[in-house]
């Protein structure tokens, strides 16, 4: 499939919002679209390339709207939480709660009585949570499912700040180190049916996770032979999400149907054909299959630089900021009615957001055709990861979200108000 969302679509569909009135330009100085059809095709291909019997679940941290969970949902995949929050996310959406997989690793006792009295499936971070789990079960009757997160520790990626699985991680349980340890409570718990893990974000080879879910596969092997002559197995891996999605044109993703196809021959390898699959996908979902418009306010020309304000900054874009060598978007520019501007000449610009810091800069030494006020800029591939992580700094009002879905489109979420911003600090 097509990795992006064509530049002339996006002119498209602002066009057409600016005249059935979805978008006033008066107003909506910052836009987030989100395309369906989009996420439809990508869900398509992600269940082709697994074994059928694979759950695939959202990561709802890298795609929160309860539009967008709703529409996961009726397209067959369930939910990984990492809060409260997103749990209660996730059941206003419909998900049923054996399809809401609990991860995090500050679940409080509360939270994980409420998970199991509800049946929803837990990911236990580490043997404390376990024996908090099993602390809690003498008394709560529960159906859920109850997996432990290892740290498979096969390195790091490319961005240290996303990587999970190097000696040192705060997830999960160290796998070399704790080997016996592991074993040991999969033969004192008979509750305990499944093997977690998630290896890092982005910047994670294809390669990196294989290693990974092959390590994981191993000690699964290990565990399954000791349970043997009690008739129990390991019945569930989850194996977390990570697989990276490519932000620019010249770069080439992982193909997911190559990644499913090297995960069935590793399961055929240790003869785990059986094995349930767990998929946590975020940010193969959800980032191309989004990007945000920003008004120009200002452009300022001066001699020696060119700095366009624009109205989103380190609130939608705080991971662009503050580490711009690692992740960065590309930009295009439109005019007021939409139309793409091109130019032979281009022009070098630092694209600045509206918050009182001098980091916050989404953009840096970009070159495209002379801007002017009014004119709007395309932020490509920020459908995951971006409005998910937004920050109250400044009190900025969080921008409309639009969807489109086979041509039609409608509000996913409305502009806030000044309302909200003093409900929010009251
Ligand atoms: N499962 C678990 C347990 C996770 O922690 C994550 C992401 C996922 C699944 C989904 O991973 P994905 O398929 O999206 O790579 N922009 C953020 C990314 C942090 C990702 C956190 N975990 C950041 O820069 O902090």
């Amino acid at each position: 499939m097509n990795h992006f969302i064509p530049i002339k679509s996006i002119g498209q569909s602002f066009n057409e919002c600016i005249h059935c009135g979805l978008i006033d330009p008066e107003k909506d100085t910052t836009i987030i679209f989100y395309d369906n059809d989009f996420l439809k095709a990508k869900i398509k291909e992600l269940k082709e390339s697994f074994p059928n019997s694979t759950i695939h679940t959202s990561a709802v941290k890298a795609n929160p709207l309860i539009k967008i969970l709703e529409k996961s949902k009726a397209l067959g995949l369930g939910a990984e939480v990492a809060s409260e929050g997103e749990l209660f996310l996730a059941q206003k959406a419909g998900f049923r709660n054996e399809k809401i997989i609990f991860d995090s690793p500050a679940k409080t006792k509360a939270e994980l009585t409420y998970a199991l009295q509800n049946d929803i499936h837990i990911n236990a971070d580490s043997l404390m949570e376990l024996d908090r789990i099993a602390r809690l079960k003498q008394t709560i009757p529960s159906a859920s499912l109850v997996g432990l997160r290892i740290n498979p520790q096969v390195g790091t990626g490319k961005i240290a700040s996303t990587s999970l699985a190097g000696k040192y991680s705060k997830f999960g349980v160290p796998v070399k180190d704790y080997r016996d340890k592991i074993i040991k409570y999969f033969k004192a718990h008979d509750w305990l049916n499944g093997i977690h893990m998630h290896i890092g974000s982005q910047g994670c080879e294809m390669q990196l996770l294989l290693k990974g879910i092959e390590k994981g596969l191993q000690i699964i092997k290990e565990i399954n032979n000791t349970l043997k002559s009690e008739n129990r197995k390991v019945e569930f891996f989850d194996i977390g999400g990570g697989l990276p999605v490519s932000y620019h044109h010249n770069q080439h993703p992982p193909d997911i149907k190559i990644y499913g196809q090297e995960i069935k021959s590793l399961l055929k390898k240790y003869n785990l054909e059986n094995l349930r699959l767990i998929t946590e996908f975020g940010r193969y979902l959800h980032v191309n299959s989004g990007y945000i418009l920003t008004k120009v306010e200002y452009a300022k020309h001066y001699p020696n630089d060119n700095t366009l304000i624009v109205h989103a900054g380190a609130d939608l874009l705080l991971r662009e900021c503050l580490n711009p060598g690692q992740w960065y978007h590309e930009i295009s520019l439109l005019n007021k009615d939409g139309n793409h501007k091109k130019s032979k000449t281009l022009k070098e610009y630092q694209i600045a957001g509206p918050l009182c810091f001098a980091n916050d800069i989404v953009a840096r030494d970009v070159k495209i055709p002379e801007a002017c006020e009014g004119d709007y800029l395309v932020i490509h591939d920020t459908g995951g990861y971006t409005f998910g992580m937004w920050s109250k700094y400044v009190s900025r009002m969080f921008p409309k979200i639009i969807g489109k879905e086979s041509n039609h489109y409608f509000v996913i979420k409305e502009r806030e108000t000044v309302k909200d911003i003093v409900r929010f600090w009251s």
